[in-house]
């Protein structure tokens, strides 16, 4: 029997990203397909996703959706069905997914995603002449109130639901005055209902409401047991323990794979690794860094304290000491910003930045780039350490949440048994970085060493496969489809 799921996301690859939801949301129908799974994904119509879709016949109208005229489309994500809530009141405005051009979330960002999550509800209670679904899984907290809004439908019995949390530092918080607007029952208002600290928790409440709770890998599952991790929300992860499990994103060979990747100078595989530097050598022009027999850090990242740039900065020099280069493609905090700024400025030709966001670029540096580094404070999955693997870029990493599960640290028995895949330290401070670049540059320099990681990662499978069929027996499991 083929299984109907609602994928309820913010974002979804190609239509609109801000970081690996998005690739992730976006990679999910086809993981899931070869399983039984007839996935549709269900996303707001922000401008850049309905000039995508085009003119279309809306398949169902809200007169008033918390107070918004508002229409469902459909259209197309890859090959997989598409709903999209088109209500220009929350969605058609200039500015990213969640803030506006300065950066500053959306004041009426609840208003926004709780609107989405309620027209899901809707959907996924079948609403929508046509439209039936077996379960619905939701997405961070932008999707999250949609599991509420089932939970306390007046009618019916509600469908079965997964709440996946790709990142435990974004809540959706709001005060206590939003819950009347919010079109719920009286008793949704409950410390395991929406009610969190004298207010309005969406994760929180989507946690609540879900039969089933994932996280994007397992030692994240675990580490959100603890307050460092869990943000407030680790008494409830730990009192749904047995509801809770982590699943690994994959990565989607159609978009990251040396093999056929069109922004690659030269294209290559496992099997011809040499032909890289040619790409290393046109980065370096690029970013117009010196020439050497050194390494060439790169680093994909948001500019922010999650993804540990502040201890980025204060390894720089030791990194150029040594004979490391650096080419960091990124955007974010603006001190941040500032401080690679002055780095770039006090190590010329050896140091540069592209600030902003460029997935073209981001592909080229896995392509030519030495080593990824990654050095997270936590880190849910993380994915630009998979494509690291997947290019022969080698991952330098925190040991910690989905970097700790998918990197193999090169320490001398995993060479020794030709498992190692990159470099792994534990806490984010100067001494250890600093140490684990110092390990990085001398394993660089012993050439058969590094190209047998850069193999041994190249190879390794992080496709959906195993991820895509844990994902559709959770599904099973929940909908009694066994
Ligand atoms: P997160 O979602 O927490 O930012 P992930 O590692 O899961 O971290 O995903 C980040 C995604 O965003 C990757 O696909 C990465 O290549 C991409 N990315 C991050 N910053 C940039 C940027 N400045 N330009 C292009 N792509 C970026
Ligand atoms: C979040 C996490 C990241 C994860 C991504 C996709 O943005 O920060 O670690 O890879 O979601 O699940």
């Amino acid at each position: 029997m083929t299984l109907r799921v609602l994928s309820i996301a913010s974002e979804a690859v190609p239509l609109i990203k801000t970081g690996g939801l998005a690739d992730v949301a976006g990679a999910l129908p086809d993981a899931v397909a070869p399983h039984g799974v007839a996935m549709t994904t269900m996303l707001p119509g922000y401008p850049a996703v309905l000039k995508a879709l085009g003119r279309t016949k809306p398949l169902h109208q809200w007169e008033s959706l918390l107070g918004e005229p508002a229409r469902l489309l459909q259209g197309k994500l890859g090959t997989h069905p598409l709903l999209v809530l088109d209500c220009p009141a929350l969605f058609q405005r200039e500015g990213g997914p969640y803030a506006d051009m300065a950066g500053r979330d959306w004041s009426d960002n609840w208003r926004r995603f709780a609107a989405f999550g309620r027209a899901a509800a809707d959907v996924a209670g079948g609403a929508v002449k046509g439209l039936t679904f077996d379960l619905a899984h939701a997405h961070d907290w932008q999707a999250a109130m949609a599991l509420a809004y089932i939970r306390f439908a007046p009618a019916g019995t509600p469908v079965p639901t997964v709440m996946t949390i790709h990142n435990m530092a974004f809540q959706g918080y709001y005060g206590s005055d939003i819950f009347a607007l919010l079109e719920l029952p009286s008793w949704a208002w409950t410390y395991d209902g929406v009610e969190y600290h004298g207010g309005v928790g969406f994760l929180k409440a989507g946690l609540e409401s879900a039969s089933a709770i994932t996280t994007v890998s397992p030692t994240y599952a675990r580490e959100i047991r603890q307050p460092a991790f869990g943000m407030g929300l680790e008494g409830l992860i730990d009192s749904r323990g047995d509801r809770v499990t982590g699943i690994v994103n994959g990565i989607d060979p159609a978009v990251w794979n040396p093999e056929t990747d069109k922004h690659l100078l030269q294209r290559y595989s496992w099997r011809s690794i040499a032909r890289r530097s040619a790409n290393k050598r046109a980065l370096e022009r690029e970013f117009h860094l010196d020439q050497s027999d050194g390494p060439l850090f790169v680093c994909i990242s948001r500019l922010t304290w999650q993804k540990g740039i502040d201890v980025l900065l204060e390894v720089i020099d030791h990194m150029v000491g040594l004979g490391g280069r650096l080419a960091l493609l990124g955007a974010g905090d603006p001190a941040m910003e500032a401080g690679l700024h002055a780095a770039a400025a006090r190590h010329p030709g050896k140091v540069a930045l592209r600030i902003g966001y460029d997935e073209a670029l981001s592909h080229r540096l896995q392509g030519g780039g030495d080593v990824i580094l990654v050095p997270s404070r936590f880190e849910p999955c993380g994915l630009t350490q998979l494509y690291g693997l997947a290019y022969g870029c080698v991952p330098l990493v925190a040991h910690t949440g989905g970097l700790a599960d998918t990197v193999v640290d090169a320490n001398l028995a995993a060479i020794q048994a030709g498992a190692a895949t990159g470099i792994q330290f534990a806490g984010v401070t100067y001494p250890s970085f600093a140490d684990a670049i110092t390990r990085t540059i001398n394993l660089y320099h012993q050439r058969d060493t590094w190209t047998q990681m850069q193999r041994t990662g190249m190879k390794t499978d992080f496709s959906w496969k195993r991820s895509g069929q844990a994902y559709a027996a959770l599904y099973r499991q929940l909908a009694g489809a066994e």
